[in-house]
């Protein structure tokens, strides 16, 4: 079978109609996901497929001295081993390896040299007509290691921290010391100062990483990878192999979630291009989930927050240090103490970060990345603050409530943070909260009620978007954007059909092809301020230059117009001028000027120079109530409000469902998720979604989004913020101090598993978790 069927192309169901920026529609994916005609990475087909299995390092520090392929290779059905020693050609310097989105540092160059940096490293690739002959063959390859002492330990390695000094492009270091927060710190009387401590997590998205590349005989590449962006891809194919750009098209239609794996090109795809290259063959390469965690996680991370307080709440002091873990290879880095100098007014704020080189895969962002750490442990620390001042612990955050970022002294675009408190307040019954732990029980249950604050950055990129409308009224509106499961089809094409006043199912969104115009990676919540902006700004075009060639229609029905006056509705442009409404069809327009199309282009650049002038976050306030069982430990969060400011939001149903999956993470991340080490081995142990626990249905029960009115022009003309990531930020925290609420023990890791509920809460600081011991 070959794959010569079309990708489907997602569009509203018939009789959607029109549609507003905001409306609740329904996802214009969803048919093609649930009847399977939407196909993933690992889905597509060819006649001369050749099927990849990879093999893994077993050792996490060392040399390769001996490959015994001979048992592989007479497997029937398998084609070629490809390892070190016999690649195809590709480009040697770190450069050609450096993907859109890498840190400073010397990029992992699958199948470069003998050299092995971390446990799980791939060392071969075996290639064989079919999966089976491919897996079973990938068993019988044997390797021979000079191995070296490794270390992945990161707690017995703090004093080898250091400040990251090539900081990758974007990134934020933490600003310098304002006032002086030691002094102000050993002059207070109430004060916190406490340690917190995050095991490595990984993203396990459903969709397993996987790329099959589709080889045409005149050796042009078409490659689907699970990717954020398929121009990344592209790009890193491009110069891995030294291939002409019109030789290489990737294509990334549709992502079964991804949550920061995709934003690197993970090693799947230059092995099954080099598959491709060595048989001249289309070839598949699929991970399994045990692979899924061979390549980035959330880092491990280490945290002390001091806040010291006068007597009336007024904080005086904030210091927040974080050592996380980064690889031999890059340093990787994130933002996660610079929210502690944004989010409350202080005077003296001194923030540090730090990495240690352990021998494990670089990291790689993950849902909110630093801030699901950072904000966790103050939110923590605000916690622990308020009941050492005996103060309401939202009453201690609307006494600091921070109106303009104090370190960079700049205002925020807009900051709506009080009408979350106000209303996640409100709509929890806060008001009704005891403040002593331990005061509110059902049967054996110690119920809690805890809350927090979370911030995340409102970025916008640039991109660009071309839109043609067709004579019959169809709309297509292209941009090479992702849509790895938030929604991007349907905002796209909801922004679209509002702005042109046509029918939902008579606009197409296309996406997920590295040919369209250039679009930014999916990440960093950034995709509806840019990505929308530019769909919003090709409309725009659209509508003037329809504008245009209306005026000169027979009989002048638009004479006495201007742009400024006319509305794009029902398929028509409308105008109510003084001798009545004119209402003309699209189709006349584009009809009278004998045309069957109209194209526009348009590149949207974001307005660097007014948005430097201010800080653009999104926020939130969290509360949740926590049922404790009190002889297990158990935790079950029975009730969460989250409360959002994130500008105007462009579907209320996909918005929502970001702000949930948000929470459902982050119960997660406060119940359940932890990648353990086995420090011997160097190896992650919990590799499967049998042992490495999410957060399943039976763990969630009712939660409750708010979003709270805001508009900012700042961040994007939509007035849009993004809400991909900030539904997670805070919510492990609002967990964390329920739990104390309820038993009066304070957990300062995660995740809160029974053992820490129950036992004393540094037993984490004996190892992660104590469960695998530094050997
Ligand atoms: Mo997100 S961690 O920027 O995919």
């Amino acid at each position: 079978m070959n794959n010569t069927a079309m990708d489907v192309q997602p569009v509203a169901e018939p009789g959607t109609g029109y549609v507003q920026k905001g409306d609740a529609v329904a996802r214009v994916d969803g048919r093609a996901k649930v009847t399977g005609q939407a196909r993933y990475a690992a889905e597509h087909l060819s006649d001369d497929m050749a099927y990849g299995v990879v093999v893994n390092s077993t050792i996490a520090r060392g040399c390769i001295v001996a490959m015994h392929l001979d048992d592989a290779l007479a497997v029937p059905g398998v084609v070629d081993i490809l390892t070190h020693g016999n690649r195809p050609r590709t480009r040697k310097l770190d450069l050609f390896y450096k993907d859109m989105t890498a840190p400073a540092g010397s990029p992992f160059k699958p199948f470069h040299g003998s050299r092995i940096f971390y446990s799980g490293q791939p060392v071969a690739l075996v290639l064989a007509d079919t999966f089976e002959a491919a897996r079973y063959a990938a068993s019988l390859v044997t390797v021979e290691y000079e191995e070296e002492a490794h270390d992945t330990h990161l707690l017995s390695n703090l004093e080898r921290a250091y400040t990251p000094s090539r900081l990758k492009a974007g990134f934020t270091p933490p600003p310098a010391e304002t006032g002086d927060a030691q002094a102000a710190f050993d002059a207070a009387t109430i004060k916190v100062d406490s340690t917190y401590y995050a095991g490595v997590e990984h993203h396990n998205p459903m969709e397993m990483h996987a790329t099959t590349v589709l080889r045409a005989d005149d050796g042009h590449l078409t490659i689907y990878d699970k990717s954020q962006s398929s121009q990344n891809s592209r790009w890193m194919v491009s110069h891995v192999f030294g291939l002409a750009k019109s030789k290489v098209t990737v294509r990334n239609p549709f992502v079964g979630g991804a949550f920061g794996s995709g934003l690197r090109p993970q090693y799947n795809l230059i092995l099954a291009v080099m598959g491709a290259l060595q048989l001249k063959r289309s070839v598949r390469v699929v991970l399994t989930r045990q692979q899924m965690f061979t390549f980035g996680h959330r880092p491990e991370t280490w945290q002390r927050v001091r806040l010291a307080a006068s007597a009336d709440g007024t904080l005086q002091s904030v210091m927040h240090e974080a050592i996380a873990e980064t690889s031999r290879l890059e340093d990787y880095v994130e933002v996660v103490v610079n929210w502690s100098g944004q989010l409350y007014k202080c005077e003296n704020v001194k923030l540090a970060y730090q990495v240690v080189k352990l021998d494990h895969y670089s990291p790689i962002d993950m849902r909110a990345p630093g801030a699901a750490h950072g904000v966790h442990a103050l939110e923590i620390a605000m916690d622990e603050l308020a009941y050492a001042l005996d103060m309401d612990p939202l009453a201690l955050r609307l006494k600091n409530y921070s109106e303009r970022d104090e370190a960079q002294d700049l205002p925020y675009s807009t900051k709506e943070l009080r009408a979350c408190y106000e209303q996640g307040a409100a709509r929890f019954g806060w008001s009704q909260r005891p403040m002593a732990p331990r005061s509110m029980r059902e049967g054996n249950e110690l119920i809690g009620w805890g809350m927090a604050t979370g911030q995340w950055d409102a970025m916008q990129m640039f991109a660009r978007a071309s839109a043609v409308l067709h004579a019959n009224g169809r709309l297509v509106v292209s941009s090479a954007a992702s849509d790895i499961g938030t929604g991007t089809y349907t905002v796209m094409a909801q922004i679209a059909a509002h702005a042109m006043g046509l029918p939902m199912e008579q606009v197409v969104f296309r996406l997920g092809d590295s040919t369209l115009p250039v679009a930014p990676i999916e990440g960093g919540s950034s995709h509806v301020a840019t990505v929308g902006s530019a769909v919003e700004g090709v409309c725009e075009k659209l509508q003037r230059t329809l504008f245009g060639m209306a005026l000169s229609l027979p009989g002048k029905p638009l004479d006495r117009a201007r742009f400024a006056d006319i509305r794009f509705r029902d398929g028509s442009i409308c105008y109510d001028g003084a001798d009545g409404a004119v209402a003309v069809p699209l189709a006349d327009v584009l009809g009278a000027a004998g045309r069957d199309r109209l194209e526009e282009k348009y590149l949207m650049l974001p307005n660097i120079l007014k948005q430097k002038k201010y800080v653009r976050a999104t926020h939130s306030a969290v509360f949740c109530e926590v049922r404790v069982d009190e002889d297990f430990g158990t935790v079950r969060v029975t009730r969460v409000v989250s409360a959002i400011a994130a500008g105007r939001i462009m579907n209320a149903q996909l918005a929502r469902s970001q702000i949930l999956g948000g929470v459902v993470w982050g119960i997660g991340q406060a119940l359940h998720e932890e990648t353990h080490t086995d420090h011997r081995l160097g190896r992650f142990m919990n590799h499967s979604l049998a042992e490495y626990h999410v957060a399943a249905n039976a763990d969630i029960h009712d939660i409750d989004v708010i979003f709270v009115d805001e508009d900012d022009r700042v961040v994007s003309r939509l007035g849009a913020k993004g809400v991909g990531e900030i539904g997670l930020v805070g919510v492990a925290a609002a967990v964390s101090n329920a739990i104390y609420h309820a038993t009066g023990r304070r957990v300062r890791s995660t995740p809160m598993t029974p053992d820490k509920v129950m036992a004393p809460s540094d037993a984490w600081a004996a190892g992660d978790s104590g469960m695998f011991m530094k050997s």
